[in-house]
């Protein structure tokens, strides 16, 4: 089984670009299931139920999410009740929607499960407890992919050989950025500390540079606009063996 994630998608010019490109990336690969982060899909920052209803209706099957998920109101309800979009499961139990969702695909079924880091970020609970706890759920299928919303690639790392073995991929989103440490661990589980993300080249994670140099230089509050230009869609596809849930292959795939 063929199981594709795709990073952080920003903006509706990520979303748009995603929209373009993965219908034909799917067919050329044999992809049977999309998993993006769509934490900043939304203009301005955030999810909304219309950026995540655009991602699903462009080919994603699974919407994971990070930090930047509770910023607008408008996605509480939503999250609630929408089948297919998974918010980080360390959060407080009082925090909208769930951590992770069991995909029936006839033949088989994926469990996607999406955890933050808590190295600079928010001091949820503890990343390894979180996905223990998962994992110890009786009627958990074999494939598991694993979306850590982190920003210590020392973090990301750690998580995954504790899990090694247990998950069918770990893969890092949050910063944007792709790293070249695509594999699979001794005990069968792909790996790669981050897919990058779908957006502006051009751009400092997605926002105009000079937004963000303004923001270095005073350490005044600055309205982060997206930045416009050439985008890339940054992802990770990974070989699942069915009979045993691990991992086969790892590719990283940039779209340009
Ligand atoms: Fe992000
Ligand atoms: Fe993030």
């Amino acid at each position: 089984m063929n199981i594709l994630a795709i990073g952080d998608v920003v903006g509706s010019i990520g979303c748009g670009f995603l929209r373009k490109n993965l219908p034909n990336l799917k067919k050329a690969r044999n992809i049977d299931l999309v998993i993006a982060n769509g934490e900043n899909s939304a203009d301005g920052n955030g999810i909304t139920p219309v950026s995540a209803e655009y991602l699903l209706s462009s080919g994603v099957d699974v919407i994971t999410n990070g930090n930047h998920t509770f910023r607008r109101r408008e996605v509480y309800d939503y999250l609630d009740s929408a089948e297919s979009v998974i918010r980080p499961a360390n959060y407080p139990s009082s925090a909208p929607g769930v951590g992770y969702k069991v995909i029936d695909m006839g033949r088989t079924q994926v469990a996607v499960i999406n955890i933050m880091g808590t190295v600079y970020m928010e001091n949820l609970r503890c990343p390894f407890e979180t996905l223990e706890d998962i994992l110890a759920k009786p009627d958990l299928p074999k494939i598991r992919m694993v979306d850590f919303h982190a920003e210590a690639t020392g973090e990301k790392r750690a998580l995954a050989f504790y899990m090694d073995g247990k998950i069918s991929a770990l893969f890092g989103t949050h910063t944007h950025v792709p790293t070249a440490d695509e594999g699979i661990l001794p005990n069968g589980t792909g790996y790669i500390s981050d897919l990058g993300m779908t957006g502006v080249i051009d751009s400092a994670l997605g926002v105009k540079p000079e937004l963000v140099i303004q923001k270095f230089r005073t350490k005044m509050p600055v309205r982060f606009d997206n930045a416009k230009g050439d985008c890339k869609m940054d992802c990770a596809l990974f070989e699942i063996d069915e009979s045993t849930g691990f991992c086969k292959n790892v590719e990283r795939i940039s779209i340009r």
